[in-house]
């Protein structure tokens, strides 16, 4: 049976990757997970331990243990989710970026090379491109321009995964997507943040003039495309995953408002009347916007949730397991949100 060493597995994207692994394929999927506040081993509580599936509690950085981990499964492939993936949080705090996305990755990449895998899928974000704002849309071969310290970090993390493909022929392939949007997400995102603030009666903030515009993609579709990449797509390239469309976060606010109301009854009015025009994000990029022909021509893949669709499953997950938000709104993530939304970008425990 092939392994595929997963990074990141109990993250967002990454639980909802391994879960299509184990359902849709025969591959052994191998979780390497350092559960920082962003992992939760609740995210795959319905795949179980055993001959398909190992969870490996570990840091992507520590060589010796990623050493380990591949001396003793040599791996088919690798899908590299694990990073600290929240822009926020790298501006008041860059240093465990570098770490996790940088540092990490770089060993991710030197066991691969001494254990000859056949495939290395590196998760990378539309964020590397930079501010798309009068810039049309851009495709797999623009220059990197990243704005965030995150941002940063991944545009690092692709140039050393090109340097590891060109010099020692490891056969690499990028994967860059646009905002992820689902069940699961932790709500210190956009999406998820708005949904649960509502919930909860309290302010929905919206950063500078809320015209800011993103392209949403449902995190299944994500997890399709990336699948497909690892199993059809031509080493050395790197693919642009979107859906072509965009929307202000204004817009998105609205429609989060109208689909709670139907949801839930509430007074859309009432709804309506928390959003609320908060500082801005420094460095904010007004606009991210792909070209995604090419894993549409090359890998077979295109969306299949659309927007309103996908947002209206994912209003009803979070109305129908708040339990699982509260279970992870802990001291750690009130501390972070008030440095963010009432210390307007303080850094965290200084006023
Ligand atoms: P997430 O923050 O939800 O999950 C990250 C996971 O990685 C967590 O389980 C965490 O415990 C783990 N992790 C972090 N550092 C680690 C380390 N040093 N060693 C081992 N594990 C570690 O992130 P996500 O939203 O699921 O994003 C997954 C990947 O997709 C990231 O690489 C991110 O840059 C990329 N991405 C995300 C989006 C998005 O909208 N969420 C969009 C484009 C690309
Ligand atoms: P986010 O989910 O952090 O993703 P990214 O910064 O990677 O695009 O934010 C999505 C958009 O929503 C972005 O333009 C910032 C904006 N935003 C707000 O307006 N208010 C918020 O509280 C958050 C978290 C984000």
């Amino acid at each position: 049976m092939k392994t595929v060493i997963v990074t990141g597995g109990c993250g967002f994207i990454g639980s909802h990757f391994v879960r299509r692994l184990i359902r849709r394929t025969f591959f052994r999927v191998v979780n390497l997970d350092k559960l920082t506040y962003a992992g939760d081993l609740f995210r795959l509580g319905d795949v179980t331990e055993g001959e398909r599936y190992r969870m490996v509690k570990g840091d992507i950085a520590d060589r010796d243990l990623v050493r380990e981990v591949f001396e003793e499964e040599w791996p088919w492939g690798v899908v590299n989710f694990a990073a600290e993936s929240h822009v926020d949080r790298s501006i008041l705090d860059p240093l465990p970026f570098l770490h996790s996305n940088i540092l990490g990755v770089q060993n991710l990449l030197e066991a691969a090379r001494r254990h000859l895998v056949r495939r290395f899928i590196q998760i990378s974000t539309d964020e590397v491109y930079g501010d798309a704002d009068g810039k049309g849309a851009f495709d797999e071969g623009c220059s990197l321009n990243p704005s965030s310290p995150y941002a940063a970090t991944k545009a690092a993390a692709d140039l050393l995964s090109k340097a590891y493909s060109r010099t020692y022929g490891v056969p690499v392939l990028i994967v860059r997507s646009t905002n992820n949007y689902g069940p699961y997400q932790f709500p210190e995102k956009f999406i998820p943040l708005l949904i649960g603030n509502a919930l909860r009666k309290e302010e929905l903030p919206i950063y500078g003039d809320g015209a800011q515009r993103r392209d949403w993609l449902y995190v299944e579709d994500n997890a399709e495309a990336i699948l497909r990449v690892m199993e059809t797509g031509q080493a050395g390239s790197t693919y642009n995953v979107g859906t072509g469309e965009e929307r202000s976060n204004l817009e998105v606010v609205h429609t989060i408002c109208r689909l709670l109301a139907e949801e839930t009854g509430e007074d859309l009015e009432a709804l309506l009347r928390r959003i609320r025009f908060v500082a801005d994000r420094p460095g904010h990029d007004r606009r991210y916007f792909l070209v995604t022909e090419k894993i549409a021509k090359e890998v077979g893949w295109t969306p299949s949730v659309s927007f309103e669709l996908g947002l209206q499953r994912t209003v009803r997950w979070y109305v129908n397991n708040k339990s699982w938000t509260e279970s992870i709104l802990s001291g750690e993530y009130r501390d972070y949100y008030t440095a963010v939304y009432v210390k307007e970008w303080a850094t965290k425990g200084s006023r």
